[in-house]
């Protein structure tokens, strides 16, 4: 339905495309898809709680045990997510996700005389391979090995992207314990969950992840549905402006949670927020200094308007944050 893996077409033969409700139990969330209880990304400093028992949720795997009780066995799940995370032109509290997943029966590895495992693994690189190369064409990618809860092995596609490896997905063979809990004991399974903006970034060219909610014309007008072929004509880039703020840190200090203050103030207007100096003094007191650049897609920032968000964080810096000022 969607694209070729190689030369084999996928059959999907239960095509189900989904958009899901955003809160989501934790249970979802996390126990479905076997992620520890001590996993960072459970943690108050990933992910954003609305209540002790409820999240936003963080991934579109959130659904895969779900779908696969309700039987589903060839699906993909489109949704927002959302993360508590850095700042920079790659990373935004929210994003969208589509996951695939693909069960197969015995017949299916025992024909190719592979164990399940190569098999499904094989598969799944052969078809992401093939939704890269359909989407980008001669584009460098690279797989890396990693390490997610509910498959094994893993792997995450990479791109070269404007001089760097950008991740635009992750995926693997489903841990059997998944199949076993919902319904498929003697199958074997893989995932994917794709970052949409990030491949939309390469498809498109466009540089800062911010663009995907800017309502200025010069960026929406450049788009129409349906046209992949497009690359982003920047419209004039209005000048970055820099400042700097250092502080004597806590135990307590999170850089994700000083990203999500800057946020809270300066909304879109904040570019990046780096650590640009790190040291400890002989009393083992560490200091660190971030530079936030400011920059507003759409217009040029005063200087009266950035001092004042300037001001703004480094009294909720220091009153929030609870960390000295130096
Ligand atoms: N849920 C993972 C993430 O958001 C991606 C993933 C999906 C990995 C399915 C493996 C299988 O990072």
């Amino acid at each position: 339905m969607l694209w070729c893996g190689g030369d084999d077409p996928i059959n999907l033969e239960q095509p189900l495309v989904l958009h899901v409700l955003m809160r989501n139990l934790q249970t979802k969330n996390f126990d479905d898809v076997l992620v520890p209880e001590d996993h960072v990304s459970r943690s108050y400093n990933d992910t954003y709680y609305v209540d002790p028992q409820t999240v936003l949720r963080c991934h579109t795997s959130a659904h895969q045990a779900e779908l696969l009780r309700n039987g589903y066995t060839h699906f993909l799940v489109t949704g927002d997510v959302y993360r508590r995370d850095s700042i920079d032109s790659t990373h935004y509290p929210v994003f969208h996700q589509m996951e695939g997943f693909r069960v197969f029966s015995p017949d299916e590895w025992e024909a190719s005389g592979m164990d399940a495992t190569s098999f499904s693994a094989a598969d799944l690189k052969k078809c992401l391979e093939g939704l890269a190369q359909h989407l980008f064409g001669a584009v460098e990618m690279r797989w890396v090995d990693t390490y997610f809860p509910f498959t094994d092995p893993s792997f995450e596609l990479e791109i070269y992207f404007k001089e760097k490896w950008l991740e635009v997905l992750g995926c693997g063979v489903t841990e059997q314990e998944i199949l076993k809990r919902n319904g498929k004991p003697n199958n074997v399974a893989w995932a994917f969950g794709l970052g949409l903006e990030r491949l939309a970034m390469v498809l498109f060219d466009i540089p800062d992840i911010r663009l995907f909610w800017s309502n200025d014309e010069r960026f929406t007008s450049q788009f129409s549905k349906g046209q992949l072929g497009v690359k982003f004509k920047p419209f004039s880039k209005y000048p970055p402006c820099y400042k700097d703020i250092s502080f004597w840190i806590n135990e307590s200090f999170t850089e994700n949670n000083l990203c999500e203050l800057v946020r809270g103030i300066a909304g879109d207007l904040v570019e990046e927020v780096q650590l640009i100096d790190n040291f400890t003094n002989k009393k083992g007191m560490t200091s660190h200094c971030y530079r936030i650049a400011y920059r507003s897609m759409e217009r040029s920032l005063t200087d009266d308007e950035i001092n004042d968000l300037q001001w703004k964080v480094r009294d909720q810096v220091q009153s929030k944050l609870n960390v000295e000022l130096r």
